[in-house]
């Protein structure tokens, strides 16, 4: 069963959970949640409140309503911003200063300004606030970390990150905030990647790259789709490289464009040897590694047990067992500061050109801890 879950559970207070929006992504949290019964969803709420009504109901949640009711709750001590990105900013705000801690999913908010000033709304308000992603504490995430931190690989000098299409106009029922501001290849799938990168390399100094849009417009095929056809309003192919303080270069390629590739996911390539990770919008696959003297590739035994239930089906809860945990005095490795600068990257990547070269990323952040009981690799 989910030995993480039951580690993040044991000795923990009671905290109530109150999420807000209840679309595509909320299955997986009401589902990631329920394996963690010191984190209760209590309540409930969505502009549609039909589509409330019918989550509440398939997933016995007590209350359900409107997101100013959800605020007003005094029940509900930590909110889960599930909304499309440009609602994040507004209702994180609006969480924090209702005294809610906030986990919000990625990105952290749609433009940078938003961002900074909900950094410092949390300051002001002494509220938590933590953003997805959260997948970089999955098995594959902490299991490469184990594996660099014991110098298996000798020095990381260097990387590759790929994003193929993830095809949403062909099941998510409107996917158009994918390909608005807050969304693109950059802001929807390049937080898993940096979030990923950043773990095991540390913090990114420098971007350089140029972007363009294969396509202006895009026909909606998924079966229950609510729209037919969409703009695509942000760079929908960026491609550029990433230096890390630690002088690690990675180059990179996040599109909606490139409808399939079998490039690698991410792979780490250092002075002794390589490491495959699968995708980093996963948690439990396995992780390679291919080292100067090894005659083929291996997996790596995992340093934590499996975070996610088998068989898979689409779950989120980490993030929020982690911002949980940090209240009762663990390291917040989700936090609001370490999504940040991973937006950061993303939104100088998202609007660079080839003509005004490298771009300094002005905030830092640290490696987060390891995961809980994670174990050493040698
Ligand atoms: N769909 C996925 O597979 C997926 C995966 C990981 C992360 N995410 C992230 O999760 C977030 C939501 O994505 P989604 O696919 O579920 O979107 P969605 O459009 O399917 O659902 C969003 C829901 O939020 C509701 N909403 C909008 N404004 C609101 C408000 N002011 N108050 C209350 N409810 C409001 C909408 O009515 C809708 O039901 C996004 O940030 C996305 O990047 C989605």
């Amino acid at each position: 069963m989910l030995q993480v879950g039951d580690a993040m559970s044991q000795a923990r207070e009671r905290l109530n959970i109150g999420i807000l929006g209840t679309g595509t992504i909320f299955g997986a949290y009401a589902r990631g949640l329920s394996l963690f019964p010191h984190l209760p969803v209590v309540r409930i709420a969505d502009l549609d409140q039909d589509r409330a009504r019918d989550a509440a109901r398939q997933w016995r949640i007590p209350a359900w309503g409107t997101g100013e009711e959800l605020l007003a709750d005094d029940e509900v001590d930590v909110v889960v911003n599930i909304t499309p990105p440009s609602a994040h900013a507004r209702l994180t705000d609006a969480a924090l200063r209702a005294g809610k801690h906030v986990y919000v999913e990625k990105p952290l908010a749609a433009t940078m300004r938003e961002a900074l000033d909900n950094l410092a709304t949390a300051k002001e308000t002494g509220r938590v606030l933590g953003s997805a992603p959260d997948t970089f504490l999955g098995t594959a995430g902490q299991t490469a970390r184990a594996a660099i931190d014991a110098g298996l690989i000798g020095r990381p000098f260097a990387g590759t990150s790929f994003v193929r299409s993830s095809k949403a106009q062909t099941w998510h029922p409107d996917p158009s905030f994918l390909f608005q501001t807050g969304g693109g290849p950059v802001l929807d799938w390049g937080p898993y990647h940096v979030a990923a990168l950043v773990n095991l390399l540390g913090p990114v100094g420098q971007v350089a790259g140029a972007t363009l849009t294969a396509e202006g417009e895009i026909d909606v095929t998924a079966p229950q789709r609510r729209v037919e056809r969409i703009r695509v309003e942000v760079p929908s192919h960026a491609t550029g490289v990433l230096r890390f303080e630690s002088g690690a270069l990675v180059t990179m390629m996040y599109s909606f464009d490139v409808w399939d590739t079998e490039l690698p996911h991410l792979e780490i390539y250092g002075t002794e040897g390589t490491l495959q990770l699968p995708d980093p919008n996963t948690f439990d696959r396995p992780v390679r590694i291919r080292r100067r003297t090894d005659d083929a590739w291996s997996q790596l035994p995992p340093v934590i047990e499996r975070t996610t239930p088998e068989p898979p089906k689409p779950f989120r809860a980490l993030g929020v067992a982690d911002l949980a945990a940090h209240l009762e005095g663990d390291d917040h490795r989700t936090s609001g500061e370490f999504a940040y600068h991973v937006c950061e990257v993303l939104d100088a990547l998202q609007a660079i050109t080839l003509d005004q070269g490298p771009v300094d990323v002005a905030s830092r952040t640290e490696r987060p801890a390891p995961a809980l009981g994670a174990r050493r690799l040698t």
